[in-house]
């Protein structure tokens, strides 16, 4: 029997924070999507969102997930309850658009993550351009090398409280990609120059890459 002397822990004993911290030290890197949305009226919405994954591709499925904040003391209606209002816009209009993150708009998807007012248009906050998308009604961010337009599958909640995790699947309706990323479907990983996530304010590029024959 090999010992092992690696540290363990029990979440249900430690504070929410502590188990945040040691997944987004360990699921590393984790590709960013830049989620836009509008609300009912229109308004437009952008936030970046790491817990970010592709689930299948038949029908092509992505999931990102955001968590339930801490609940206003006074609920006003910008912040009425616990939802980021991404989360908000998604369940009220079924439409999302994941861009993707290169180096070049890694800086204004951060700062994109600002906490204000629903009534803020991030995408002028962060210098960034909307464009129309083609099915949904949220806009594509037009620095993005690629983007997809997405309708709601399903709302899953895994939890309740600060920091309970809220998975957001939805379906791709359509791909627009930047054209000399991509050459029969196949993308370019040096031209996309996608960007990853890593714990606290770190963050990865996708450039040392490395080649494994997969086997038969
Ligand atoms: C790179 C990056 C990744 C993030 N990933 C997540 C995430 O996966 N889930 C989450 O709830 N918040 C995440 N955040 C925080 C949200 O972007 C932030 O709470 C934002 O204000 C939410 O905006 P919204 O209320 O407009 O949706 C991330 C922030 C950054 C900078």
């Amino acid at each position: 029997m090999i010992s092992s002397s690696h540290l363990s822990f029990d979440p249900a004993t430690l504070p929410t924070q502590d188990s945040y911290k040691l997944m987004t030290g360990l699921i590393v890197p984790r590709p960013v999507a830049l989620v836009s949305t509008v609300d009912p009226a229109g308004v437009r919405n952008l936030a970046p969102y790491s817990f970010f994954a592709g689930v299948g591709s038949n029908p092509p499925t992505v999931l990102f997930c955001p968590s339930l904040t801490r609940p206003p003391e006074t609920p006003t209606p910008d912040h009425p309850d616990d939802r980021k209002d991404t989360l908000r816009n998604v369940e009220e209009t079924g439409e999302f658009v994941i861009n993707i993150v290169s180096e070049t708009i890694a800086n204004a998807a951060n700062l994109s993550a600002a906490t204000v007012p629903p009534s803020v248009d991030e995408f002028a906050l962060a210098g960034l351009t909307p464009i129309p998308s083609e099915v949904v009604r949220a806009p594509r961010v037009a620095e993005s090398p690629a983007q997809l337009e997405c309708k709601l599958m399903q709302i899953v909640f895994t939890g309740q409280g600060t920091g309970a995790g809220v998975v957001v699947l939805g379906q791709i309706v359509r791909f627009h990609i930047r054209p000399d990323l991509v050459e029969n479907f196949r993308v370019d990983p040096e031209r996309l120059d996608a960007v990853g996530r890593m714990a606290g304010n770190t963050w990865s590029t996708t450039r040392d890459r490395f080649e494994l024959i997969r086997p038969k």
